[in-house]
């Protein structure tokens, strides 16, 4: 490790603290990723091999952050994996916090909205195409370059490799906010639907700049989205009522949806109601959502 110049953190998530860091070598900057891998004497899990090749070839796509190398290294003894990723000076999250509070509040101009989300869309199909889900897209997962308004994708497939967690490892709660209504009535087979539920939800607090469906515990997250999408029915959505955790819920109308995301036109509306469906198979995919009228109006040539 002594070829990276440790910068600031810019992160703590899940598994670890994620730095800042230079490469003395070439000055690029980049981001090292402790990770924590239960290793045996049999050295690094193949599992977690398996899905750091994954990452790596998925990580060819621009919408996704560069994989750049693994650097494996011997801590008194202690195995350690440092994943070395491409640095973007900010998340999602941040930058949507930047224009809520702090000395400039203001929208996210709408046409960022449009590119951002093509971005997002287009990282999504890419992962999709080759197989993979994400499974825990949110704004802390998506980097960004402000300068270039660059979107990419990050903390990609580990879910497999690394087990995840409830807890992070500094207590903090994972967030539900993104989380499709069939993973949360225990549904066992999921699909890339789930994505495009959390692509839906992101869509949205780009718009309105703070979260959809901001539930603090499983249960609570259902109410939010059923309070505003109204609680699903088995002819709306066939084979919900038998789901694992189904329970009897207050039966909530459907709102409307155009008045919770103001800042979206018509066709922007349009297609968050596809990606926000209750039933995963007639929630739109990427593939589909990236030929939808909203970006009509988007130069895709700079894509
Ligand atoms: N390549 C990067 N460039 C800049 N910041 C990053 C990068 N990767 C991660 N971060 C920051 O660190 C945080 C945690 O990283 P992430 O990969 O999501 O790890 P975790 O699995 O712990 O959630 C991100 O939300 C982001 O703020
Ligand atoms: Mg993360």
């Amino acid at each position: 490790m002594e070829k990276y110049e440790k910068l600031e953190k810019v992160g703590e998530g899940t598994y670890g603290k994620v730095y800042k860091a230079k490469d003395k070598a070439t000055g690029q900057l980049v981001a090292l990723k402790k990770t924590r891998l239960e290793m045996d004497e049999e050295g690094v899990p193949p599992t977690a091999l398996r899905e750091i090749s994954l990452l790596q070839m998925l990580s060819h796509s621009l919408y996704i952050v560069r994989l750049l190398c693994v650097e494996h290294i011997d801590k008194n003894g202690k195995p350690i994996l440092y994943l070395v990723f491409e640095y973007l000076d900010t998340d999602l999250k941040k930058f949507i916090d930047s224009h809520r509070k702090g000395p400039n509040p203001r929208p996210l101009p709408p046409s960022l909205i449009q590119s951002f989300l093509y971005q997002l869309c287009k990282g999504v199909a890419h992962c999709h195409s080759h197989g993979v889900l994400h499974r825990d897209l949110k704004p802390q997962n998506l980097l960004v370059d402000k300068e270039k308004g660059i979107l990419k994708i990050a903390d990609l497939g580990l879910g497999r490799a690394f087990t995840v967690p409830l807890k992070s490892y500094t207590h903090e709660i994972v967030t539900l906010w993104y989380r499709a209504p069939e993973v949360l009535l225990g549904s066992t087979h999921y699909s890339t639907a789930v994505d495009m539920w959390s692509v839906g939800c992101i869509f949205a607090e780009m718009a309105r700049r703070q979260a959809l469906f901001p539930g603090d515990s499983e249960f609570q997250q259902l109410l939010h989205i059923f309070r505003l999408l109204g609680t699903p029915t088995d002819k709306q959505w066939p084979g919900v009522s038998s789901l694992r955790d189904w329970h009897v819920y207050p039966q909530w109308e459907p709102q409307n949806l155009a008045s919770a995301v103001s800042a979206l036109g018509p066709d922007g509306v349009d297609l968050l109601t596809k990606m926000l469906k209750f039933d995963p198979a007639d929630r739109i995919s990427a593939k589909a959502a990236l030929d939808h009228p909203y970006f009509d109006s988007l130069d895709k040539s700079q894509f």
